[in-house]
């Protein structure tokens, strides 16, 4: 299987970067990255995309620009193939992540774990906010079972990703009853001196039963620079390797991805117009 992820935040794109990226990707996808306010939106959408790509030319062992990437209708990427892969993006705060596979569904979601600045609200105004949400012992392990704030929105943020990865997995998008499902965290804590553990014993029951061991959930905390921290979860079939995420640059990707034969050549607009766009 693969696993990777790029820091966007730092990414200041160059003209030709810019450019260049833009040929690799459908006019349809470029249409909707073009309809961002914000740079920092349209740069993590596209890097979106060039990661769908460079992922499936890894795995497939085709050009990038061999492959018709389709959404269904409820906005999930997808392609159509004799051999059967499936696979997931994901971005949020630093990074863009994505991960496939070749053995069954997978869903992949990211969240900040810990971060650096100071919270528009308190963690638990936003829990009560969001209590129907989370089943009595989600709440409780938000909320009970520790003093420190910080650890408290990780412990938040966990079960939202956990609960995100799941519903991806099915690819179902926004309506899905996400008090139906109760996480049982085994680990309560990452590793600080093991920067490349992977939790696969979190356990999930839906309405109150134990769900089919065949399903796996990874976890991965990201250590980001400035002490920052990042969880990617992915939600996946036992038969996959349990293995870290790598870290790609964007030149990386760039060199894997090659230009669509509908974009021959630099259109300088989607330039222009990503350097109008606001700066977050
Ligand atoms: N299922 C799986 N993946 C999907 C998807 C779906 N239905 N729709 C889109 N995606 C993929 C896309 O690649 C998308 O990125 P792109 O549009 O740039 O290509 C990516 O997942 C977005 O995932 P993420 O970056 O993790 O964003 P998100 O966490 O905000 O959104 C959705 C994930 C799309 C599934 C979300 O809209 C959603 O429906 N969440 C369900 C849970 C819920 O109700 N949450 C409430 C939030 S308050
Ligand atoms: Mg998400």
């Amino acid at each position: 299987m693969y696993r990777y992820y790029i820091n966007c935040n730092n990414w200041k794109p160059t003209r030709d970067e810019w450019l260049y990226a833009t040929r690799c990707i459908t006019k349809t996808e470029l249409e909707r990255i073009d309809k961002f306010v914000f740079q920092r939106d349209a740069k993590f959408a596209l890097a979106g995309q060039l990661l769908i790509r460079y992922l499936l030319s890894r795995a497939l062992k085709r050009t990038s620009s061999s492959f018709e990437v389709k959404r269904t209708e409820r906005g999930r990427p997808f392609i159509e193939s004799t051999t059967k892969f499936d696979f997931n993006l994901s971005h949020h705060n630093q990074l863009v992540c994505i991960a496939g596979t070749f053995d069954g569904l997978i869903g992949c979601d990211t969240m900040e774990y810990q971060v650096n600045s100071k919270p528009r609200e308190s963690i638990e105004s936003l829990t009560n906010l969001l209590r129907r949400e989370f089943t009595k012992d989600e709440y409780n392990f938000i909320l009970n079972r520790t003093e420190d704030e910080k650890k408290r929105f990780a412990h938040f943020h966990r079960l939202w990703c956990l609960k995100e990865s799941y519903v991806k997995w099915l690819g179902y998008g926004i309506g899905f009853t996400l008090s139906r499902l109760n996480f049982c965290i085994k680990t309560e804590d990452f590793n600080r001196d093991d920067s490349k553990q992977v939790l696969s014993d979190t356990k999930l029951e839906i309405d109150n039963k134990l769900i089919d061991e065949k399903l796996r959930f990874d976890e991965q905390i990201i250590y980001l620079p400035d002490n920052e921290q990042q969880i990617i979860t992915l939600c996946l079939s036992d038969k996959n390797n349990c293995e870290p995420f790598i870290e790609l640059t964007i030149s990386e990707i760039l060199e894997g991805c090659t230009p669509l034969d509908e974009n021959k050549q630099d259109e300088e607009i989607w330039w222009i117009h990503f350097q109008g766009k606001q700066l977050k």
